[in-house]
């Protein structure tokens, strides 16, 4: 099966660190040319430049998908430099911690305007692009939206996050439904806890470490296991796959 994206144009947001910088690095070795997009623009210009090194092809531009007015602009950028988008992967995300009791309005909006509004308006954006461009009707467009185990499972001090994820999970479905016929393949990944600047204060604490020793494993799980999972849904191999999310979580939801 081929499984080369050479050729490909992708667009992770969040790339400046963490899952997203991981993903920019993975799909510019399988040969795709890669946008790295985050709001912290020095450090996706590293990254960026860190994939040139190694002899990828790679640009950096800011990105806050929470500003609705800059996702078009962003893309065009993408499009004038790379090519038209092929595959967009929907990384950027916050964490949203805070009891319901607790939680302000403001963080509460946060969390929806960063993980569900703005992965569903560079969802959109990307898919019209898709469409306009004749990369979806030549079969290689490819959503991969980064959602997470707590789509199915509820943490306590999680509210806003979990409901976030679970909105991530079925948007997924829906958008595949709907952009079907276009052969847009619109998947999910949902990892499990892997150590970033998403977490890291928590996995240092009491409650943390006790999560973690509940872990059947007793460990996080590594950045590169995902990349089995997003090589398939970024490239040839999900010609039928659309609509699914597919849990990688080293077995943590099962504790
Ligand atoms: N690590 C885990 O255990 C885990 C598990 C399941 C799912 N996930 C999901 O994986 C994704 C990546 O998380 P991570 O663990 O890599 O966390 P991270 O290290 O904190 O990275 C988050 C990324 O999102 C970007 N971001 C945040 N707000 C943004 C905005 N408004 N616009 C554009 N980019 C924004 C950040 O860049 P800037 O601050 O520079 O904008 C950063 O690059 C998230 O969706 C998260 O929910 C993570």
């Amino acid at each position: 099966m081929e499984s080369t994206l050479k050729g490909l144009t992708a667009l992770v947001t969040g790339a400046s660190g963490g899952l997203g910088a991981h993903f920019a690095e993975f799909l510019a070795a399988q040969g795709a040319s890669v946008a790295l997009a985050a709001r912290r623009v020095s450090m996706v210009e590293a990254r960026a430049e860190a994939i040139r090194a190694a002899g990828g092809q790679a640009i950096a531009l800011p990105l806050d998908v929470s500003d609705a007015a800059a996702i078009g602009p962003a893309m065009d950028e993408v499009e004038a430099r790379l090519g038209p988008i092929a595959i967009l992967v929907n990384n950027a995300g916050v964490g949203g911690e805070g009891l319901a009791l607790e939680i302000s309005v403001e963080d509460w909006d946060r969390t929806f305007d960063v993980n569900v509004r703005g992965v569903f308006l560079c969802a959109r954006e990307a898919a019209r692009r898709m469409i306009a461009s004749g990369v979806a009707a030549r079969g290689q467009a490819r959503i991969v939206n980064i959602a997470s185990i707590h789509t199915f499972e509820p943490k306590g001090g999680l509210a806003a996050y979990c409901a976030s994820k679970a909105a991530v999970g079925m948007m997924t479905k829906v958008l595949a439904r709907e952009w079907a016929r276009q052969m847009i393949a619109v998947n999910a990944i949902c990892p499990g806890y892997i150590e970033t600047d998403i977490n890291a204060d928590w996995f240092k604490t009491e409650g943390g470490q006790k999560q973690l020793k509940s872990f059947p494993r007793r460990r996080l799980a590594e950045a590169e296991d995902l990349d089995a999972a997003l090589l398939m849904l970024a490239g040839p191999a999900a010609r039928a796959i659309t609509g699914t999310l597919i849990t990688i979580d080293d077995g943590q939801s099962l504790s």
